[in-house]
């Protein structure tokens, strides 16, 4: 049987992976780079260390493992530990979504086609539509689906029973997902923010794949400034490439090349991006340290609520750059100290 393919879009084809807002090279790129093993996925030792008794324990006794969810922002790695689940437990991964499920009847044909051992993908779970999630409910817990056949008064739900199979969930807002869907997960993983050390290893894992060598100073300057995010160290990394390629030392990537790739991108010291910076900006001087709210905050910087909320505010927020307060998110002296302003001294802050 034929895998799901990424953009698997139910009947209509009107769904897609959303998320990456990578393009297609990109994609190519990052699949290149995934770790296909347990054992080679770099840090998130608490995760991984759980995640490996989940499946050590399952393959001990010849069962299909429990469901998994995983939270944690873009590029952490969720959508790289589902493919490395499937992997260990030698399963065919079958890949959808949220977005991608417009209808109960699309997650019906999905599940109907499941086989024993099959461990089924949901990217961006908390998108599903509710219909869907009742659905699911009933999948993940009974193995059973009801199938609706014929439509109108003469429709009748023939009870399908399923062959065990694994639910991996990826979601990058657990906070959205309703108390039933998330208590039928019998493991659940938070994917926090790399450390430098982790990011090194991984950028320089990631060269020797791209045949390139790093040296040890501009692996730890990329590590630094890729805002903990493995997808980002790969990408900068890719970058420092390019720039040693147009500047005379293809394929060998030093300090120098590190240092003008981040300038030609605009990554600063921090590893801030243009829209780490737009948000630190609009609080810091457009609203003069006053608490800004999620909307008004998006509408300033041009963005979706969404995208501030998952992509920019987390890491934020554990650099000590901004803080949320009852009344909207407000910077922090830090976040002043950073852009190169002097922090309102009028007791503004924290009020
Ligand atoms: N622990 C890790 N070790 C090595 N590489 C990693 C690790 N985690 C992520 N990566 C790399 O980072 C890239 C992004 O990871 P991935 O696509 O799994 O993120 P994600 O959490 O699914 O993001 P999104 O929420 O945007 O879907 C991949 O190319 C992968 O190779
Ligand atoms: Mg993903």
């Amino acid at each position: 049987m034929a895998d799901y393919p990424a953009e698997h879009g139910g009947p209509d084809g009107g769904g897609r992976l959303v998320g990456g807002g990578a393009d297609d090279a990109e994609r190519a790129a990052e699949a290149a780079l995934r770790p296909k093993r347990l054992e080679d996925f770099v840090g998130q030792q608490v995760v991984r260390g759980q995640l490996s008794v989940v499946l050590r324990a399952a393959l001990a006794r010849g069962v299909v493992p429990d469901h998994v969810l995983l939270s944690g922002p873009p590029g952490l790695g969720k959508t790289t530990l589902a493919m490395i689940i499937a992997n260990e437990v030698d399963g065919v991964l079958r890949i959808t979504s949220g977005p991608a499920i417009q209808h109960a009847g699309d997650l019906a044909a999905i599940l109907s086609s499941l086989e024993e051992g099959d461990v089924l993908f949901i990217d961006e779970i908390h998108r599903l539509a509710r219909t869907a999630e009742e659905m699911l409910y009933l999948a993940m817990e009974d193995y059973r689906v009801d199938v609706v056949v014929g439509k109108g008064p003469g429709a009748t739900s023939i009870p399908l029973t399923l062959p065990p199979f694994t639910v991996v969930g990826a979601t990058t807002r657990a906070g959205l997902l309703p108390a039933p869907l998330r208590d039928r997960f019998g493991f659940t993983g938070h994917l926090d923010y790399y450390g430098p050390g982790d990011l090194t290893r991984i950028v320089t894992r990631s060269a020797s794949l791209l045949g390139v060598s790093i040296d040890a100073e501009a692996a730890s300057e990329l590590a630094r400034r890729s805002r903990g995010t493995p997808r980002i160290a790969n990408r900068l990394l890719r970058r420092v490439q390019d720039w040693a390629q147009v500047h005379g030392t293809p394929g060998r990537l030093d300090l120098a090349a590190a240092r003008g790739a981040l300038e030609v991108f605009e990554v600063d010291e921090l590893g801030l991006d243009r829209l780490d910076r737009s948000v630190l900006q609009t609080l810091c001087t457009r609203f003069a340290g006053a608490p800004v709210g999620l909307s008004t905050l998006a509408v300033s910087v041009g963005e979706e609520p969404e995208t501030i909320e998952t992509v920019a505010e987390p890491y934020l927020f554990r650099e000590g750059l901004i803080v949320r307060t009852p009344r909207g998110r407000m910077a922090t002296p830090a976040a002043y100290t950073h852009l190169g302003l002097r922090p309102p001294d009028d007791g503004a802050l924290f009020t």
